[in-house]
């Protein structure tokens, strides 16, 4: 069993609260964080019953107070962390002629600067402890480009290029930074898409898999990216999506 204390950002569903069950399988204790109260109080409830150790801070990651309180309530608990998941991450559907500055900012201020806050704040324990890890969750949109996505598509390639100049910078201090980039998994960010019979048609046609991946899938990266992988492993993008941006 690892004493580790992790923080994961969108904990409450999809893909966090895999990566949270999966994390807390390993023996990490982990603070879930998120906006709904609910969603993150049945997260914690799960792992409990699972034998694991979760407290829930509601967090909104735009929000630089309500980061800070995050890793204040993380490192009262635990009196540590060792291990920060940017997870929440939103999107949006528009043709770029009809995007919207509000909507383009609400993708950016989620995906981009909650990221940036989440991990400054991480990075100021790591800097003191002198050893840490950050996983990003990216996106394989962050690497290819796709029509309608263009907000979505610019914040995930900022997630992937944050990802190693940060890495570069805290290499000094022993702290290891990667992300991950999924593919299409199958949550409620795709409900619409998956709900669509003729266009789930032709994206799985997109993918050499021919088929989406699963959360525990994209959980097991996470955690060995978090936990196992060499220190020698950082600023990296480990690609996630059965193929899709290999073809
Ligand atoms: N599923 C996929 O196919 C896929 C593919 C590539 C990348 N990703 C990325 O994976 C990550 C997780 O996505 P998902 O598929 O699990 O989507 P999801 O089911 O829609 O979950 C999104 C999570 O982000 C949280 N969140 C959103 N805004 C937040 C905010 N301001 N503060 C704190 N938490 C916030 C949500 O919780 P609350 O609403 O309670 O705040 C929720 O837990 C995202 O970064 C997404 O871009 C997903």
């Amino acid at each position: 069993m690892s004493n580790k204390v992790a923080v994961v950002t969108g904990a409450g569903r999809g893909l966090g609260l895999a990566i949270a069950d999966d994390l807390a399988a390993r023996g990490v204790r982990v603070v879930l964080a998120g906006r709904s109260s609910e969603h993150l109080e049945s997260a914690a409830a799960g792992i409990t019953a699972a034998g694991g150790t979760a407290v829930a801070v509601p967090t909104d990651v735009t929000d630089a107070d309500s980061v800070t309180h995050l890793f204040a309530t993380a490192n009262e608990a635990f009196g540590r962390v060792d291990v920060l998941v940017n997870n929440a991450g939103i999107t949006t559907q528009v043709n770029v002629v009809d995007l919207d500055e509000t909507e383009w900012d609400r993708v950016f201020d989620t995906n981009v600067r909650g990221m940036f806050l989440c991990t400054r704040a991480a990075g100021r324990l790591f800097a003191e402890a002198r050893s840490g890890r950050v996983v990003n969750v990216a996106s394989v949109f962050g690497l290819l480009g796709r029509p309608g996505f263009s907000a979505y598509c610019a914040s995930k390639g900022a997630v992937i290029n944050f990802t190693r100049s940060v890495a570069s910078e805290w290499s000094r201090f022993g702290a290891q930074v990667n992300a991950v980039a999924p593919g299409y998994i199958s949550t409620d960010i795709n409900a619409a898409m998956r709900a669509d019979e003729a266009l789930m048609a032709r994206v799985l046609q997109r993918i050499p898999a021919r088929r989406m991946g699963e959360p525990a899938e994209l959980a097991n990266v996470v955690g060995y990216l978090a936990l196992d992988a060499p220190d020698f492993l950082t600023g990296q993008t480990v690609v996630l999506d059965g193929g899709e941006s290999s073809v």
